[in-house]
């Protein structure tokens, strides 16, 4: 663990000890064996995204990358050059059925970052195989096909972990074990956004040639370089980044929702997109005590003012955090009557929750004799949380997984827990179609039988 020991709270067995309201998957009797500690991965896709993760699977001890599939030749050249670097072999295909053909006794694993069309053919073929997966989120841009991820999953028995890499985060989990339930209090509000600025669409000088476009599936080389705003593909900004924060109101809450309402918008960019560009949601949560709690959410794609982060709003503090500890870190008093004392804020800091801050005295001062109306509310200064990540974002969620295969510990984000977040998703494009409210029932967050 690489975490900075002055702050890190309680070590490795407090995170070890969270144990989510989820459904659990062990892999007790699925691990690799113990005479060979190494796991030889496979990677299908090696674009933006493949390549982040290429750069924590080199770090991660014990983990050998074997071969690499990637329809576009140039990433195919690029991912060779990148692993030699670090000293992995990799060879390289076109098609991922030759791949695990050839190489089915070389790999152990397979990593997915192909775009959200592709995760249940390639991650099906790979549970089928025998391998472990870990796929990218969104699990799917059609809900048919996250379900049957899940359902191969647990017919196969392998592990099956996707990409939401905020579950395995340290601060992530700090938060949701600590804060958000013990120091927030009644959490009514929820808000998270990202916004920012898209080029106008991507575009090579040598995309692949359209006889290999054609073959596997895409129209033409901006369908392919921009899978993101074309609904075959992909299901635009929401599915793209709202997934991940959209997903924390679950984690936060314990609870998916119970409704989504959405507007969005298509014509940012001249000429417009096919998926949404930008959308504004409101999502409702009935909470198991009858309470309702309520989550709004906004993605933009053309302005990048505010950036992205995560807020929850509770009648005692409020939490700000993004992945990017600039951008959201720091929890913050409600200085009300009946409120936390100091005594009890002061409690917080003493446990490694979160860290002094001297700010706070000078702005009671500035503030206790001013009357607090309806309009002003006394603000405290916010306290940092006390617990940095030193390693690229998405390595504990790797880590997490490659855990998992060799010594059955529990998947952070396993397949029917992604799956109640895609159908959350994926139902504000539809709410937004129709402008009308998208309302839940439990069941909806239920993998169903195969029809
Ligand atoms: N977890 C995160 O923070 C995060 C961030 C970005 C993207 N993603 C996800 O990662 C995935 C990939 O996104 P990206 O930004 O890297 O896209 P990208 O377009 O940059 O890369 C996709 C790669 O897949 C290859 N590819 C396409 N179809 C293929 C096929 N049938 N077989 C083999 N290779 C194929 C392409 O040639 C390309 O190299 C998406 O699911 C996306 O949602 C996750």
């Amino acid at each position: 663990m690489e975490f900075d020991r002055r702050t890190f709270v309680k070590g490795a067995a407090a995170t070890a000890a969270f144990l989510p309201s989820f459904n659990i998957l062990r892999a007790d009797d699925i691990t690799i064996g113990p005479k060979d500690d190494t796991i030889n991965v496979a990677m299908i896709g090696f674009g933006a995204e493949g390549k982040v993760l290429a750069a924590s699977l080199v770090r991660i001890p014990g983990v050998r990358v074997r071969a690499v599939c990637d329809i576009w030749k140039f990433e195919q050249q690029r991912a060779k050059a990148f692993f030699k670097g670090y000293g992995h072999a990799v060879t390289t295909y076109e098609d991922y059925r030759d791949m695990l053909a050839k190489e089915d006794k070389n790999i152990d694993a397979v990593v997915v970052a192909t775009p959200d069309w592709m995760h249940c053919e390639h991650t099906c073929a790979c549970l089928r195989a025998g391998k472990h997966v870990y796929c990218e989120k969104e699990m799917s841009n059609r809900l048919e096909l996250a379900a049957e991820m899940c359902r191969v999953q647990k017919e196969t028995g392998k592990l099956l972990q996707i990409g939401h890499q905020r579950r395995s985060n340290p601060r992530y989990r700090h938060c949701f074990e600590h804060v958000v339930p013990s120091m927030l209090g009644r959490v009514t509000t929820a808000y998270a956004q990202w916004n920012r600025t898209l080029a106008p669409f991507f575009s090579y000088k040598k995309p692949p040639k359209q006889e290999i476009l054609t073959k596997y599936g895409y129209a033409n080389a901006e369908q392919f370089h921009n899978w993101r705003w074309f609904y075959k593909y992909g299901g635009g900004s929401m599915v793209d980044l709202g997934s991940h924060q959209i997903d924390l109101f679950i984690w936060a809450w314990g609870v998916p929702p119970s409704s989504v309402t959405a507007i969005g918008g298509k014509d940012a960019f001249n000429p417009p997109r096919q998926a949404y560009d930008r959308m504004y949601c409101i999502y409702e949560f009935k909470m198991p005590d009858g309470t309702k709690n309520e989550a709004i959410y906004q993605v933009i794609s053309s302005n990048a003012r505010g950036g992205f982060y995560e807020q929850f709003m509770g009648v005692n503090a409020s939490l700000t955090i993004a992945e990017i500890s600039a951008r959201g870190n720091t929890v913050q008093r409600e200085l009300r009557q009946g409120g936390l004392s100091d005594a009890e804020w002061q409690a917080f800091i003493d446990k490694g929750w979160i860290l002094p801050s001297e700010g706070d005295k000078v702005k009671k001062e500035v503030t206790k004799d001013i009357a607090v109306d309806t309009r002003i509310s006394a603000q405290a200064n916010g306290n940092a949380l006390a617990i940095e990540m030193n390693k690229p974002a998405h390595m504990p969620h790797l880590e997490n997984f490659f855990a998992a295969c060799r010594h059955g510990e529990t998947l952070n984000c396993p397949a029917e827990l992604a799956y109640e977040s895609a159908v959350a998703v994926l139902a504000a494009n539809k709410s937004a179609d129709t402008h009308a409210k998208h309302i839940f029932k439990p069941e909806d967050f239920k993998v169903p039988p195969r029809a």
